[in-house]
């Protein structure tokens, strides 16, 4: 069955992803491409519907993103917001102008034609706006579908062309019934079906996997997290056994951590996977190391140089399997800059380095960090990984401030282990982003019985966050709090002094290293 595509093409709106959520919402596959995208390219991916993002720049200044203009000439329903509007506007003949009345936040649309893109949504609707420029005129060309008091055109269609131009945003949730609009687009406007489901996609993904591989060889490094998990389950469903995990253990995992991801994946999935047990190699490289980015630098390297080693012995691997998500791909195609200045070595580092000289298989591309967990789940893939915190490549490396010693890991364990114990107890551990145990390099006097003590402090910490970027220190229960300090003070060796982070992102990271 061929698959319905709607093709976004971003032209640097920080709203790009979420247009895309919203169609697939509505059971449509929609990906996202640069603006700049060439003509031939698009046609032949045969989207049935454009969307033509907002965007930053304004249509007249010098470097403003476009699109080929040959887009808006081979008939494919087009739908414009914002900048996306303008410009359509620009190339179709009508006038864009810098608006003396900036708009931002909410305004009552008032409906004028509610024959199709805006049908059943009554008189008026409330829509967020969010722009500088606005279009100032469309000449003969274009019919009115609505206004607001400071945009006379804040809807318009193309009387010829399937083209229509939205100022506002239906794609945020302060335009309730944007999800309305976006359904009218698709259905009524291009006539989709809406017929794309996980389990569908499973199945083209699959098939995908297996022409791609033919009879080759796979390797996948496997961390115990969701993305890499379900990329070899997939993988795994596609070729059996000739899909070969690898799993480093790099001597700074969580309690339990690496009997848990073999168990699960050889005895429950029957996947062959190589355990390699590289503790003392990582544990010697970070010897007398208390730099972080040392740290990183050094863990990341000897992962290479081991990951390099024990792929070159599996006979015939041709094909790597990551599990890239689809956030990932967009940032790095998006046509504004990403992220400026390193703050941490990681955020510039994906996956492997590309002089392995594997070929790429990296089947979640398309999809978000939920879509991922629906397909996991669809896999049967035990909860505790579709719902497992993210946690650092360097590991515990980067939670224990100052050196990493075997000693200080024990008591990080120990430590980390109560957090997250009693963090799944109080059932907040879905509503928490991370929430871990950090062993610093402070120790401090306390009494134990009769005893003066002078040992370490932990820190916990728990965050809450969408994506990483910003998150906010999390407001535990004052029990929760008691439970953790007492627990970690009574049953880890080492500590007699517990305190809680309460820092943002910004200004603080999450992790303190
Ligand atoms: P920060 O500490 O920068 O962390 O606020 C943001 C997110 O990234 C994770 N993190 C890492 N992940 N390698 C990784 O794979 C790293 O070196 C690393 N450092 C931080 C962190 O746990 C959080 O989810």
């Amino acid at each position: 069955m061929e698959t319905e595509t709607v093709l976004v093409l971003d032209f640097g709106s920080q709203y790009t992803q979420l247009i895309a959520r919203r169609v697939r919402e509505q059971h449509v596959f929609c990906r996202i491409v640069p603006a700049t995208i060439d003509l031939e390219e698009l046609k032949a991916i045969a989207p049935r519907a454009l969307i033509l993002s907002g965007g930053p720049a304004s249509v007249y200044a010098g470097g403003a993103p476009r699109c080929d203009e040959g887009v808006f000439s081979l008939g494919i329903p087009t739908l414009g917001i914002c900048y996306g509007m303008q410009l359509g506007c620009e190339v179709l003949g009508g006038k864009v102008h810098p608006s003396t009345h900036r708009e931002y936040g909410r305004a009552t649309l008032t409906l004028d034609d509610t024959s199709d893109l805006l049908s059943n949504l009554g008189d008026e609707i409330t829509v967020w706006m969010s722009h500088g420029d606005r279009v100032e005129e469309v000449g003969e060309s274009f019919d009115v579908l609505a206004h607001t008091a400071n945009a006379p055109l804040a809807a318009v269609r193309h009387k010829e062309r399937p083209f229509y131009g939205i100022q506002f945003h239906p794609e945020v949730h302060h335009t309730p019934d944007g999800w309305k609009i976006l359904q009218n687009f698709l259905f009524d406007v291009a006539g989709l079906k809406g017929d794309w489901v996980m389990s569908s996609f499973i199945e083209s993904v699959i098939e995908d996997i297996r022409t791609e591989v033919g009879d080759g060889q796979v390797v996948c490094g496997l961390s115990g997290g969701v993305d890499s998990s379900v990329t070899a389950v997939l993988v795994h469903r596609a070729i059996g056994d000739r899909l070969t995990c690898i799993f480093v253990d790099n001597g700074v995992l969580r309690q339990g951590e690496a009997e848990q991801v073999v168990s699960t994946y050889r005895s429950h999935f029957h996947i062959k996977l190589r355990h390699v047990d590289a503790a003392k190699e990582f544990l010697g490289d970070l010897a007398g190391v208390v730099d972080p980015e040392v740290k990183r630098k050094r863990i990341g390297h000897r992962f290479i140089d081991i990951f390099k080693r024990e792929a070159e012995s599996i006979p015939d691997a041709r094909f790597l399997a990551q599990g890239t998500l689809y956030p990932d791909v967009i940032e790095s195609v998006s046509p504004i800059g990403g992220p400026s200045a390193t703050i941490k070595s990681h955020h510039n580092v994906g996956g492997l380095p590309e002089e392995l000289g594997f070929e790429l298989i990296e089947p979640l591309r398309d999809l978000f960090k939920d879509e991922v967990r629906e397909i996991g789940r669809e896999l049967g893939i035990p909860e505790e990984f579709l719902w497992r915190h993210p946690f650092p490549g360097p590991g515990l490396a980067i939670r224990c401030v100052g050196e990493v010693t075997e000693e200080r890991l024990v008591v990080l364990r120990q430590a980390d282990t109560i957090v997250r114990e009693e963090i799944r107890a109080a059932g907040l551990h879905r509503k928490i982003w991370q929430a871990f145990a950090v062993l610093l390099p402070v120790s401090s006097v306390g009494v134990m019985g009769d005893d003066r003590t002078y040992e370490s402090t932990i820190a916990v910490r728990a965050v809450e966050s969408i994506d990483a970027m910003t998150a906010d220190w999390a407001v535990l229960p004052a029990d929760l709090l008691r439970r953790l300090s007492n627990r970690i003070i009574n049953e880890v060796k080492g500590v007699n002094r517990v305190v809680y982070d309460i820092s943002s992102k910004p200004p603080a990271t999450i992790e303190w290293e």
